[in-house]
């Protein structure tokens, strides 16, 4: 979330509903397809989002609740990996986790035209604060159930599901309790792309001018970015005139691209303007009362500069850690540990699937 704590006597001016909206990853893909990563939108069933959003800790569609089941069981020669059939098998208190089967199908169908493995996020969020949970400490997913573990253990992209309106005016109409609830989610799967850190800039836009550009990884001082710093701002702001200035529809906003080499940026992301969005090294207040100017303002980490904390340094002792260590239910714990078999299993009959 941004800190503008620089400027406290500030308060950050609310967006419209719209405004939120506009920046959800479905309603601006389509348009800007050619000049960010392929990606597929999947709508999320009402039950899997009940899932996400359900209190118990990780527990994991289909195969991991099953592992879990057949463990107990006394007969030697039992299928550790048999389905549970009767839910009245369940000890008291438990549900089992469906397995979405459908969605996940579907899921595994895109991830494969992807390549292999995808960067999942909901329509505005990412779980950035959950790579810790991952596997591979990224967000590189590879099954459905890598995505499920990663959103069932961020709080960021619960905020989708919950909140996401909570920056807009609260007079705004249809910013209600109902008018959430009868919001559609997505699942959006985007191909993997490696991205350098330091070639990643946010791009903050007033009044449909590009006034100021930061560097996105604001923890780190990265020389090549001083050394090549006219050339960056040149690409960017002729990215910017050619593809996004008549083309997004809001007059106010931020968007996200990574710039690789010269003459090559790409898009990334949308973010609307207010205090949902990072301000990184600039504030809200700043970039509120920048005027056009000829060129827009670029800033950059430099050594002796004061640099700001890991982006997602807040983060960094999640809640689920916290609940592990207090668990007297060690089987959450199992199922943890035997996530690796699940994925395998998983990529197994997907393959399969497209054997047939
Ligand atoms: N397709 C991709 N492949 C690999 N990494 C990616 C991809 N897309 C984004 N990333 C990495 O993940 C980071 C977060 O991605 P993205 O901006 O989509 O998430 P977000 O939740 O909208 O972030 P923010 O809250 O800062 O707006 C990016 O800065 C980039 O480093
Ligand atoms: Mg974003």
């Amino acid at each position: 979330m941004a800190d503008d704590s620089q400027s406290t006597q500030f308060q950050v001016p609310k967006v419209s509903r719209e405004e939120i909206l506009q920046c959800s990853f479905p309603r601006w893909y389509a348009q800007f397809e050619k000049v960010t990563p392929l990606s597929f939108v999947v709508e999320l069933p009402e039950d899997f989002v009940k899932y996400l959003l359900s209190d118990d800790t990780i527990r994991l569609p289909g195969k991991m609740y099953e592992w879990r089941r057949d463990q107990n069981s006394d007969d030697e020669d039992s299928d550790p990996w048999s389905d549970i059939e009767d839910e009245d098998d369940l000890n008291e208190g438990e549900t089992a986790v469906p397995k979405f089967e459908e969605l996940s199908r579907k899921v595994m169908k895109k991830i494969r035209k992807l390549g292999g493995r995808c960067f999942p996020k909901l329509d505005w969020s990412s779980p950035k604060d959950a790579s810790w949970i991952a596997l591979n400490r990224t967000l590189s997913c590879s099954t459905f159930i890598d995505i499920c573990l990663l959103l069932k253990s961020s709080s960021i992209t619960t905020h989708d599901l919950v909140d996401p309106f909570e920056y807009a005016h609260p007079a705004d109409p249809g910013k209600g309790d109902s008018e959430n609830q009868s919001l559609k989610h997505h699942l959006i799967l985007r191909k993997w792309v490696e991205i350098e850190p330091s070639f990643e800039f946010r791009c903050f836009v007033n009044n449909r001018k590009l006034i100021g550009i930061s560097q996105r990884e604001t923890s780190q001082v990265y020389s090549h970015i001083a050394e090549q710093k006219d050339q960056i701002v040149t690409d960017i702001v002729s990215f910017f005139s050619e593809y996004i200035e008549n083309r997004f529809p809001l007059r106010n906003y931020a968007f996200d691209v990574f710039r690789t080499k010269k003459d090559y940026v790409r898009l990334l992301d949308f973010n609307p303007f207010c205090q949902q969005t990072d301000a990184l090294l600039f504030t809200w207040q700043e970039l509120h009362g920048m005027g056009a100017q000829e060129a827009p303002v670029f800033r950059f980490s430099a050594h002796g500069g004061g640099i700001r904390t890991g982006s997602y340094q807040n983060y960094a002792l999640p809640i689920d850690v916290i609940r592990f260590a207090h668990s007297t239910n060690s089987e959450k714990l199992i199922d943890m540990l035997h996530i690796q078999d699940i994925q395998r299993d998983q990529q197994d009959s997907t393959d399969d699937d497209e054997s047939s």
